[in-house]
């Protein structure tokens, strides 16, 4: 008698028989029935990680703006993942702060070249633009700019601009002449930041001026840029406009417009879009550049960023899907936003890969995940959303 017991057993020795079902089929009941056992579904492969082809990044936007990525000397020396991405995706780069005034003149009438001619002999060894950044920031630079009188730190300046421009004039197509020079508070009266620069050049931005018409004088085919972040904010992009808008008036030197968008998983394309197009319709014929794109997974309160309270829990290594599908969203839509935007010439990301990012450090240190390519240096899904309309992330 063939019993139930058997078939369990029968089962268990997980054999693949031609199963009858009780009782049916031919076969004496001394000896048990085939049994038909279905192999389980094989678990559906995970898709193959998207790569793309040699080039496609770059020349996905060939001919509407050039892609670069922020970059240091470390990323380039070693001959690793970093610089084969480089190689392959990118067309421009930009110094990430080895073109700074504390790594190019860190005492004053002293200045080192070595890793600002590495990475400009890199750059064009593998015909890559150059953007300069950054000539005058209120950060990354030594106290000595900021010493004697107006009329002194003006010639120092004047100084220092003409030295770094005319080194490169030829090889670096654009500078951010000057970085984050509007300020934040909508107290003041007037746009602008209350810096080291500011106080050093007698309480008011002549400094901007100073170095706009130092970098022109030194190199006239150069595009002059003025950078600035949060223009995706109406409050200080107003105040970006009036800055811009007061140089233009008064015919100081400037070509073009950085907007650095270090943005999060929570900000709207359309806002981000919306700081493009105001540029455009103030100043139609400057250019515009995205020069620090990166989009954070944390989706951060203000006072995280203002005294590191209420930040995201890190999510360490286990970044949730639906986060990494929003990026993925966010940047897609950005890149198709700035297709349809010809004032826009360039787009960096600060960075290559997510395995190095300021934003493993800022506001809080903890694992983030920001750019197009993984820490394992593996394209993400927000590339393949880039890059493939029919792909849903
Ligand atoms: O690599 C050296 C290391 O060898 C050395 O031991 C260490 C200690 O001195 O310094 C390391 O270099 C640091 C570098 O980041 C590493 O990437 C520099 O000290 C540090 O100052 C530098 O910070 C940079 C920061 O600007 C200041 O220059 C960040 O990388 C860079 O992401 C950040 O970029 C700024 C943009 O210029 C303007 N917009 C905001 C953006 C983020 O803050």
């Amino acid at each position: 008698m063939f019993t139930a017991r058997d078939r369990l057993k029968l089962l268990a020795g997980g054999a693949a028989f031609a199963f009858t079902g009780c009782g049916g089929g031919g076969g004496n009941s001394s000896t048990p029935p085939p049994i038909t056992m279905t192999p389980p579904t094989p678990p559906t492969p995970p898709p193959a990680a998207f790569e793309p082809a040699v080039g496609q990044f770059r020349d996905a936007f060939s001919g509407k703006f050039a892609i670069g990525a922020a970059i240091k000397t470390s990323q380039i020396n070693e001959d690793g993942r970093d610089a084969e991405i480089l190689e392959n995706q990118f067309n421009s780069i930009t110094s990430e702060f080895e073109m700074k005034p504390e790594v190019i003149a860190p005492s004053e009438g002293v200045f080192d070249w070595t890793a600002p001619d590495a990475l400009v002999e890199y750059a064009e060894s593998n015909g890559m633009a150059i953007r300069g950044h950054t000539l005058l920031w209120h950060q990354a630079t030594p106290d000595y700019f900021f010493a004697g009188t107006p009329a002194e730190v003006r010639a120092r300046l004047e100084n220092y601009v003409t030295e770094v421009v005319t080194r490169y004039r030829g090889r670096i197509f654009a500078w951010d002449v000057v970085n984050e020079v509007v300020t934040d508070d909508s107290s003041l009266g007037d746009p602008y930041r209350r810096s080291n620069w500011w106080d050093a050049s007698g309480g008011n931005a002549d400094y901007i001026d100073w170095a706009l018409e130092a970098a022109r004088a030194a190199d006239p085919d150069c595009l002059l840029f003025i950078n600035e972040y949060s223009t995706r904010f109406a409050g200080k992009r107003a105040r970006y406009i009036e800055v811009i808008r007061d140089l233009v008036d008064r015919n100081i030197p400037l070509d073009g417009v950085g907007h650095q968008m270090h943005i999060s998983v929570e900000t709207n394309a359309s806002d981000v879009l919306a700081a493009i197009d105001a540029i455009d319709a103030e100043f139609m014929g400057l250019d515009q550049h995205v020069t620090e794109l990166d989009i954070s997974i944390y989706a951060d309160p203000e006072s995280c960023f203002a005294d590191q309270t209420g930040c995201r829990a890190d999510y360490g290594s286990n970044v949730p899907e639906d986060i990494l599908r929003t990026q993925a969203e966010l940047y897609r839509g950005l890149f198709n936003g700035f297709s349809e935007r010809n004032s826009i010439k360039s787009v960096s990301t600060w960075g290559i890969s997510d395995a190095q990012s300021w934003l493993d450090t800022f506001p809080v240190t903890r694992t983030n995940a920001p750019l197009l390519w993984d820490r394992d240096r593996d394209s993400k899904t927000a590339l393949q959303a880039i890059l493939d309309p029919d792909f849903t992330p």
